[in-house]
C-alpha cells in the first residue's frame, strides 16, 4: 500500500446546510441547537464528520458565504454558547465538526471592507481589489458567477471592486501579506477552539491573473471570468503559507473547493507531501456535458450519459492513485439531488437507484460526503414560480435572462431549476410526517417537499430496507474492510452501456463492485465464478448471469482463489 494512513482518509463526512436542517426554536429556518438535538441521529448513521456550510456572521446574501464577521456566530442560528455546545455534544459522540472557510471573498458588510471602501487612503483600502474603469465600462468584461457584471462602481471613490459571486461578495487581495496574516490569524482561533478542520470556498481562485484581461463573449451579454481568476500564479504559494502556518500545526482535515480543477492542478493542492491541503472537490462530473444550448449552458439537464460519466471517474480513479487523496461526492448544497440527476426519483425506482448510486461511490477510492437527506433519498422539487425559489443565484439568473433580456421564458427556465437548481438542495430535511416534515413548527424560509409524507427518517430508521439502513452499512463497512479505504482502483467493463464495474485491490483482497445504471435486466458475467462472499447489495437475491434493475453488488475475494485473473494485476 502507498497510502499514508490518516484518520480524515478512513472517515465519512456529513454535509450540514443549517439553515434547511432542523429549527429548534419554531422561527422557520434551521439553526446550532436543532443541530445538536440530532446529533444522536448522526452518531447512528455512523458518520466521523460533519462538514458545516457558514455559520458565521452574516447578511446572508448568499445563506453565509458572504461573512461579515469571521469570529461571530449569525443571530438566526444561535450564539457562540450554542456552537461550543454542539462541538462539544459532537465530540462526545465521536463525530468531528470541520468548519467551511469562505476567505475568497467577505461581505460587504465585514469591517475590513468598510475601511476599504471608506476611502482610498484608508490602510484597508489594498484588502480588497480595486481598479479605474475604462471610460464608462467596468475595468474587464467579466460576468460574475452569479449573473450581472463582476465589477460593481462606488461612488464615493469612484472606483470599481472585484465580486466574482454577487456583488455583496467583493473578492479579498490574497496579494496583500496583511489580508493573508489577517485570514491566518482566524483560521488559528478557530483551530485553537477545538474544531476539526476546514472546507475550503473557492480556494482555487485566491489568485488572479494579474493582467486582467477581457474573456470571450458567449451569451452576448458579458465576457467569461474563468480561468482568470482561477489557478492565478501564486495559488499554491499562499497555500503552502497557509499550510506551514496554521494548518500543519494541527490534526485537522481539510478539503478544498475547485470549480475547473485538473487532475494534475489536484495533484498540487493534494499531493502526497501534504504541503498544501488533504484532498479537493473537483467537479467535473457535476459539471454540464456537452451542452445543446450554450447560453444556458449551467442550466443544461441532460440525463447524465454513463459512458462519460464514467470515464470521468475512473480518470480520476486512476489519475490520482499513489500521488493525491481524492474526495467522492454526487450533492451537496450547490448541486440537485443525487437520485434526481444521476439516478431516478420515480416511485418504483427511487430507493433502488438512490442504494445504487450510494454503492458506487460509497466503494470508489477517496473520501465520501453524503450531504444531508441524501442519506434518506430526498429528491429535487418542482418550482413552479419565481417567488418559490430562494437561491440568490437563481434569482439573478431569472432577473438577467427572463425579465430584462427575454432570452428564455419564465417556464423554460424554471424547468431548468426544478433540475439544476441549488435551491433543491435548500428544501429543509425531511425528519418525519408531521406538518413540515418536522423541521419546524413555522412556516419554514422555503418550501418542503410535498413528499416528506412518504420521503422522512422517522419512517427509515427502523426499516432495514430504507435508503437509511443501506447508508448506514456502507459506512460500517467502510469502516470494518481497510480495502474499501485504502485498496487500489481498477476498472472493469469499461464498454458497457449499462454497467458500472470496478474493483479495489489490497493485498491479497480484491473487491468487485457492479452497478447497473438502467430499469432494464442486463447481462453480467462477473460474478458467475466468484468464490467470494457478498458485502452488499440492494436486492435480497439475484439471478445468475443478470443484473435487475438499478442493481449494485459487491463481493470481497481472496486473490489467491481467482489465480486466472491475478497475472494482469500489477
Ligand atoms: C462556493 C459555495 C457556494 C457559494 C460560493 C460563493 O461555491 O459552495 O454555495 O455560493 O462558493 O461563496
Ligand atoms: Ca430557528
Amino acid at each position: 500500500m502507498n497510502d499514508k494512513k490518516a484518520w480524515w482518509k478512513e472517515a465519512v463526512v456529513y454535509q450540514i446546510y443549517p439553515r434547511s436542517f432542523a429549527d429548534s426554536n419554531g422561527d422557520g429556518i434551521g439553526d446550532l441547537n436543532g443541530i445538536t438535538q440530532h446529533l444522536p441521529y448522526l452518531a447512528d448513521l455512523g458518520i466521523d464528520v460533519i462538514w458545516l456550510s457558514p455559520v458565521y456572521m452574516s447578511p446572508n446574501d448568499d445563506n453565509g458565504y458572504d461573512v461579515s464577521d469571521y469570529r461571530d456566530i449569525m443571530p438566526e442560528f444561535g450564539t457562540m454558547k450554542d456552537f461550543d455546545n454542539m462541538l462539544a455534544t459532537a465530540h462526545e459522540l465521536g463525530i468531528k465538526i470541520v468548519m467551511d472557510l469562505v476567505v475568497n471573498h467577505t461581505s460587504d458588510e465585514h469591517e475590513w471592507f468598510l475601511r476599504s471602501r471608506s476611502s482610498k487612503d484608508d490602510p484597508y483600502r489594498d484588502y480588497y481589489i480595486w481598479k479605474d474603469g475604462k471610460g464608462s465600462y467596468p475595468p474587464t468584461n467579466w460576468q460574475s458567477v452569479f449573473s450581472g457584471s463582476a465589477w460593481e462602481y462606488d461612488d464615493l471613490t469612484g472606483q470599481y471592486y472585484l465580486h466574482c459571486f454577487t456583488k455583496k461578495q467583493p473578492d479579498l487581495n490574497w496579494a496583500n501579506k496583511k489580508v493573508r496574516e489577517s485570514v491566518y490569524e482566524m483560521m488559528t482561533w478557530w483551530c485553537e477552539k477545538g474544531i476539526d478542520g476546514f472546507r475550503l470556498d473557492a480556494i482555487n481562485m485566491i489568485s488572479k491573473d494579474p493582467s486582467f484581461p477581457e474573456g470571450p463573449v458567449t451569451d452576448g451579454l458579458y465576457g467569461e471570468l474563468m480561468p482568470y481568476v482561477a489557478q492565478g500564479p501564486h495559488v499554491h504559494e499562499y497555500l503552502r503559507e497557509m499550510n506551514r502556518k496554521v494548518l500543519s500545526k494541527y490534526d485537522i482535515m481539510t478539503v478544498g473547493e475547485a470549480d475547473g480543477l485538473s487532475i494534475e492542478e489536484a495533484v498540487k493542492y493534494a499531493g502526497n507531501d501534504g504541503s498544501e491541503l488533504g484532498m479537493m472537490f473537483h467537479f467535473e462530473h457535476v459539471s454540464k456535458g456537452a451542452t445543446t444550448t450554450p447560453v444556458f449552458g449551467k442550466w443544461d439537464h441532460d440525463h447524465p450519459d454513463l459512458t462519460k460519466l464514467r470515464n470521468i471517474l475512473n480518470k480520476w480513479q486512476t489519475g490520482l492513485e499513489g500521488r493525491a487523496w481524492g474526495s467522492l461526492y454526487w450533492d451537496n448544497h450547490d448541486q440537485p439531488r443525487a437520485v434526481s440527476r444521476f439516478g431516478n426519483d420515480s416511485r418504483q425506482y427511487r430507493v433502488l437507484s438512490a442504494k445504487m448510486l450510494a454503492t458506487l461511490l460509497h466503494m470508489m477510492k477517496g473520501t465520501p460526503y453524503i450531504y444531508q437527506g441524501e442519506e434518506l433519498g430526498m429528491t429535487n422539487m418542482t418550482f413552479s414560480s419565481i417567488s418559490d425559489c430562494r437561491d440568490v443565484e437563481q434569482i439573478n439568473a431569472y432577473r438577467q435572462y427572463v425579465t430584462k433580456h427575454g432570452m428564455i421564458s419564465s417556464e423554460e427556465l424554471l424547468k431548468c431549476f426544478s433540475a439544476m437548481g441549488r435551491d433543491n438542495a435548500r428544501t429543509p430535511m425531511q425528519w418525519d410526517n408531521s406538518m413540515n416534515g418536522g423541521f419546524s413548527t413555522a412556516a419554514p424560509w422555503i418550501g418542503v417537499n410535498p413528499n416528506y409524507t412518504e420521503i422522512n427518517a422517522a419512517s427509515q430508521i427502523n426499516d432495514p430496507d430504507s435508503v437509511y439502513s443501506y447508508y448506514k452499512k456502507l459506512i460500517r463497512l467502510r469502516h470494518e474492510n481497510e480495502i474499501i479505504v485504502y485498496g487500489k482502483f481498477r476498472p472493469l467493463l469499461e464498454d458497457s452501456d449499462c454497467i458500472y464495474a470496478y474493483e479495489r485491490i489490497l493485498d491479497d483482497d480484491v473487491l468487485t463492485v457492479a452497478c447497473n445504471w438502467t430499469e432494464n435486466n442486463v447481462k453480467c458475467s462477473l460474478f458467475d465464478c466468484t468464490s467470494g462472499r457478498e458485502l452488499i447489495s440492494n436486492y435480497d437475491d439475484h439471478t445468475p448471469g443478470i443484473l435487475k434493475p438499478y442493481e449494485a453488488r459487491v463481493y470481497l475475494t481472496r486473490l489467491a482463489t481467482t489465480t486466472n485473473r491475478s497475472a494482469s494485476f500489477s
